[in-house]
């Protein structure tokens, strides 16, 4: 039953919510109109009843009163006739319906009764009338004679004047009530107007925005209540949203513009490599109809090794932030083009990977232009070596002429001169052959170099192997052949001036030695144990070729020379190697 009537309150509560607010306003009014004027007229009603109650009560009491001061010499004598005629008094008040005499014992002496063949008993509303009235309708009054209660008078008021009047109330209520309950509609359904209209008015102006996306659109504001601030607040908001709304068109026309114009081609693909985003120059690399790339996969584009590349990348890429790397693809038209990616990984709100940004450029021409000018490097670098080689025997040669030539020179010194000349040649020449050897043509690696260049020393001064004993340690360096060359001349100078001047006894030992001071500082040591310099030779001032040679490389290389002559002879060269340092032949 309590869930029933639950029910039936949530389907009335339902019911309100669908309504429109102008059924709600015109339900609200009648409801507390009709309340109101329910209690207006049950009020009157019961007032009415009231005085109704006391009128009968008086009207019986003084007829009672009457009755019994008559009745007593009726009741005396035991006159039923007598009795009669007492009633017949109050016959014509309309307002009595039954009148009775009794006598003391209870017995009947006289009776009146307006209407004998009704029914005495008030029937269907008079009923529920006279259970309100109570007491009032019946009145008993004792009648008594020298302190005696010789008998009673009974009394009944009569309901039909209450009931005729009630029942035009009731015509008078129902009709006021449904003339003002039609008044109360018509107008509450013209007053709602004023707070439903501006409310409807609101409500179709928002669907309007909602269903159109229009958000110059204004409501109207129709007054200055609630309603009218809540119109303003509604206009404020959209002017709000409008401004908004062009700034965000602004910027995307903006990113759009900037987007579509881009030369390099953007792009978005997804975990399956698939385009969901291609700008037109992203088109035209992939050589595919503008409109036509997305949806279409990478892997449409790559053979099976290109594929396996992008996918390795992508891999790196959800952890890596950003990779660059070179694919070539093959066009729908079947030409095949070079492309240079950078792609960089794209995530969603909650961190997971969720596909590839990817700026594509075409590098084709690039490439091809790489590829010729790796082929043009190459050539040269053959065409530069056969430099080195041609140079290298060149100078050999010169060297050998002058061998030719000492050998017709009966003069030892002379004889001396042209084969330190010649030894001067063949450790240039030796540059050139370490360069022709080497993969790098700009770099000489001087410990192979320094190495050849004493193996050579050795035998062109017929050291014997018992002799002279060689302490050679290089560091692992490499110097541009601007330094390398001054270097060979210098070590072959010294260590030469060693072998001739140094050991008497044509024993001793000689270092030669080169280290790095730092970063691009290095020193070249050249040392022996044999007889030491003459005292009285000046470095700075000695005419001789071998040391003046030594003092202008030195300087060429931006070098600091030291010779000290303690048990034994010692050079040391400081010096670094500066790559715009140009070589040129010594000044004498
Ligand atoms: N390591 C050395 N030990 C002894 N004397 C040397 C040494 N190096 C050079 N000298 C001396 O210095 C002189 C000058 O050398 P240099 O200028 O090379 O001329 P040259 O070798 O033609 O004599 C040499 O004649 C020699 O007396
Ligand atoms: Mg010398």
């Amino acid at each position: 039953m309590l869930k029933a009537c639950m029910l039936e309150e949530q389907d009335r509560v339902r019911y309100l919510k669908k309504s429109s607010i102008r059924r709600k306003l015109i339900w609200i009014i009648v409801i507390t109109s009709g309340g109101a004027l329910l209690l207006a007229t049950t009020a009157l009603a019961i007032y009415e009843l009231g005085v109704f109650r006391s009128d009968i009560a008086e009207d019986l009491a003084s007829a009672g009163d009457m009755l019994a001061r008559s009745a007593q010499v009726a009741l005396e004598l035991n006159d039923p006739r007598a009795a009669r005629q007492i009633l017949n008094m109050v016959s014509s008040d309309k307002r009595i319906s039954k009148a009775s005499i009794y006598r003391a014992d209870g017995s009947l002496l006289a009776s009146f009764e307006r209407n004998p063949h009704g029914s005495n008993e008030p029937a269907g509303s008079l009923r529920v009338i006279s259970s309100l009235l109570g007491n009032a309708l019946i009145k008993r009054i004792p009648v008594t004679a020298r302190g005696k209660t010789i008998g009673e008078i009974y009394l009944e008021g009569d309901l039909t004047n209450l009931l005729i009047r009630i029942r035009s109330y009731l015509v008078i209520i129902g009709g006021v009530a449904l003339i003002s309950h039609l008044l109360v509609i018509l107008a509450s359904s013209r007053l709602q107007r004023v707070i439903s209209e501006p409310i409807i008015k609101l409500a179709n102006v928002a669907s309007e925005v909602t269903n159109r996306k229009d958000y110059s659109l204004r409501a109207s504001r129709m007054t200055d209540d609630e309603i009218g601030d809540l119109v303003l607040a509604f206009n404020q908001m959209l002017a709000e949203i409008q401004s908004r709304d062009e700034a965000l068109r602004e910027s995307e026309e903006r990113y759009r513009t900037l987007v579509e114009h881009q030369q390099e081609g953007l792009g978005v693909v997804d975990l399956s490599e698939c385009f969901v985003f291609a700008n037109p120059a992203a088109h035209e690399i992939f050589g595919v109809p503008q409109g036509e790339l997305v949806g279409k996969c990478l892997s449409e584009f790559l053979d099976e090794n290109g594929f396996e590349l992008v996918k390795a990348q992508t891999r790196l890429r959800s952890t890596v932030k950003r990779t660059t790397y070179d694919l070539e693809i093959t066009r729908p038209d079947g030409e095949r083009r070079v492309i240079l990616i950078t792609a960089s990984p794209r995530f969603d709100k909650e961190g997971n990977f969720t596909g590839t940004f990817g700026v594509f450029r075409d590098i084709t021409v690039w490439k091809h232009a790489e590829e010729r000018l790796k082929r043009s490097l190459e050539e040269k670098e053959v065409l530069l070596r056969e430099i080195h080689h041609r140079v290298k025997n060149n100078l050999q040669i010169i060297s050998s002429l002058l061998y030719l030539q000492s050998r017709s020179i009966a003069d030892g010194k002379a004889v001396e001169i042209f084969k330190e000349s010649q030894n001067r040649i063949r450790s240039m020449a030796l540059i050139h052959e370490t360069l022709y050897r080497s993969d790098d043509l700009a770099h000489i690696d001087l410990s192979e170099y320094i190495h050849n260049l004493i193996k050579f020393l050795i035998t062109s001064y017929n050291v014997s192997s018992g002799g002279i004993t060689f302490k050679v340690d290089i560091a692992d360096v490499s110097l541009s052949m601007d330094t390398a060359v001054p270097c060979g001349l210098i070590i072959n100078e010294l260590v030469s001036n060693s072998l001739k001047h140094a050991f008497n006894t044509g024993k001793g030992r000689l270092w030669v030695k080169l280290h790095r001071v730092d970063d691009n500082q290095f020193e070249i040591v050249v040392k022996d144990d044999g007889i030491g310099l003459p005292s009285e030779l000046d470095i700075d001032t000695s005419p001789t070729l071998g040391l003046r040679l030594v003092k202008t490389l030195v300087k060429q290389i931006d070098g600091r020379l030291e010779a000290t002559s303690c048990c034994g002879t010692e050079f040391r060269i400081l010096f670094s190697d500066k790559a715009a340092r140009r070589w040129v032949p010594c000044k004498l």
